[in-house]
């Protein structure tokens, strides 16, 4: 039985913080942020805002979107690294928010978990919905993935460049509209690792950033070793003389904690993809060096330590990028994906479910005809796991791309001074004092702080 993405919706918080904002507060070149990171606004939660609400938005979102009943919805899943509590899953108060609107009980046949693997697990949480499709469990129903997040970091850290916040949901069933999962290609990479972490408790993450860029790349690239030996075995791709797997890949959607992490990550894969073919003598004739190799393989950290290789490396990259060769397929590939990006930030899970979002919508304005086309996901989480897959566009897909408009779908926003994006970083204003007035949406009102009820939360849909 098929399975795949029916729909999909994105409900973005209307707060940002701009980069030029940011970084003449922070002292910086606002160039780092806008060209060097690849991040213009960074989107922020309101006071009353938190990751169930934004889930609970684009829940519903898409609900009414597509005239659904819940009695339609067999599955809820939410996926998130920004969890409020240590055992209450965060598809419950989802399903609490939803009552609200459409009578208590009404989800009750429903079943789901929330999913914890820092970025990756939206991915692990579709391929576990899709199968449940696939093995005729669903009835009919539809099951829903909510991947929903808030990635904050420490007041002056390198990773508060690299702030967002946001929701995207997605409709699965068995007849999609917009996608349909290639079977048996799954493939998974994991390993224990300290790259990007949240200790309990604590509201920030501990950040290793380079160490975590390199390892994102390393992780993505040995699932796509896994994914091209089981694309081969399934018959899915035949990978002919002087190719590549990714030359049967129409379009690669990317983990994009921030944009032009989706364009070092594809340069780094294409890169190992090339080298052993007849083209990369050419391309290496267009970078114009011997591509640089480490002293010493041994660990991420002697890779980091061996700062000779790295600079060379790092020159090696910059020249790649322009290279009309890597040009013509990150243009082709690529660059539809990250444009979201750049408005909204990291938004962890459903980064790279918006880079999907956003390709399909800018491929579409350029007049390209989608349907056929195979998509390639390249999921990553810190900590950490890698999850690659892929799926083909379905003839039906344009019911679902032509009404798309990103911009209208984020709403009118709200520029933060940068006084009131440390207020709100800070938690200096309560959840009874938003920044803005909502309606037609879920807020949190409060949370207990009484022994018995301590970390009660109380949410209310503004009507
Ligand atoms: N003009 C133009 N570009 C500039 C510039 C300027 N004035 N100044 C710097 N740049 C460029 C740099 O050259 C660099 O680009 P390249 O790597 O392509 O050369 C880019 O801006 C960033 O500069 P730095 O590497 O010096 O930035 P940094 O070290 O201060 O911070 C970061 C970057 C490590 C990503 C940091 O923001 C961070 O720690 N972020 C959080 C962790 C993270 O996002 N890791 C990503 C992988 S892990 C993951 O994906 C999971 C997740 O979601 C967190």
């Amino acid at each position: 039985m098929p399975a795949g993405i029916d729909d999909i919706a994105v409900y973005i918080p209307k707060l940002y913080v701009d980069a030029t904002d940011f970084a003449s507060q922070r002292g910086l070149d606002p160039a780092k942020l806008q060209k060097g990171l690849g991040v213009s606004q960074m989107a922020m939660v309101d006071t009353n805002q938190d990751p169930a609400c934004l889930a609970a938005n684009v829940c519903l979102k898409i609900i009414q979107k597509n005239n659904l009943k819940p009695a339609d919805i067999g599955r809820l899943y939410v996926s998130t690294e920004s969890s409020i509590d240590e055992s209450k899953a965060m598809n419950s108060y989802v399903i609490g928010m939803l009552e609200q609107v459409y009578g208590s009980g009404v989800f009750e046949h429903c079943g789901g978990v929330e999913t914890k693997f820092a970025c990756v697990s939206g991915s692990y949480a579709l391929y576990d919905n899709a199968n449940w499709i696939r093995a005729g469990e669903a009835d009919g129903k539809y099951a829903i993935v909510v991947v929903s997040d808030i990635a904050k970091y420490d007041m002056g850290s390198s990773g508060e460049l690299t702030q967002g916040a946001g929701a995207v949901a997605m409709l699965l069933n068995d007849c999609p509209r917009l996608l349909e999962f290639d079977p048996r290609v799954a493939s998974t990479s994991i390993k224990d690792e300290y790259d990007f972490y949240r200790p309990t408790g604590k509201s920030t993450p501990i950040v290793h950033g380079q160490y975590s860029n390199l390892l994102y790349l390393i992780q993505v690239r040995n699932a796509l070793e896994i994914y091209k030996r089981k694309a081969q075995e399934t018959g899915l791709i035949e990978i002919g003389q002087g190719e590549t797997v990714l030359d049967h890949i129409d379009y690669m959607c990317m983990h994009l904690p921030y944009s032009n992490m989706g364009k070092k990550a594809f340069a780094y894969l294409l890169r190992h993809e090339w080298r052993s073919l007849p083209r990369w003598k050419s391309v290496v004739d267009a970078v114009g060096m011997e591509e640089p190799i480490p002293n010493n393989i041994g660990t991420i950290e002697t890779i980091l330590e061996d700062r000779a290789f790295m600079e060379k490396d790092h020159h090696f990259n910059k020249r790649l990028v322009e290279t009309k060769e890597f040009k013509k397929e990150y243009n082709a590939k690529l660059a539809s994906s990250l444009r979201a990006s750049t408005m909204v930030g990291n938004i962890y899970t459903a980064s790279l479910y918006l880079s999907f979002r956003s390709a399909l919508e800018f491929e579409h304005n350029r007049g390209t005809d989608l349907a056929g086309k195979r998509f390639g996901f390249c999921s990553y989480g810190s900590g950490s796991s890698a999850m690659i897959f892929s799926g083909v566009i379905c003839p039906q897909y344009r019911e679902v791309v032509e009404p798309m408009n990103i911009t209208a779908e984020i709403g009118e926003r709200r520029r933060l001074t940068f006084e009131e994006y440390e207020i709100i970083h800070e938690n200096k204003r309560l959840p009874n004092n938003p920044m803005l007035d909502t309606s037609k949406e879920f807020v949190l009102v409060d949370v207990n702080t009484s022994p018995d009820s301590q970390g009660q939360r109380r949410y209310v849909y503004n009507e």
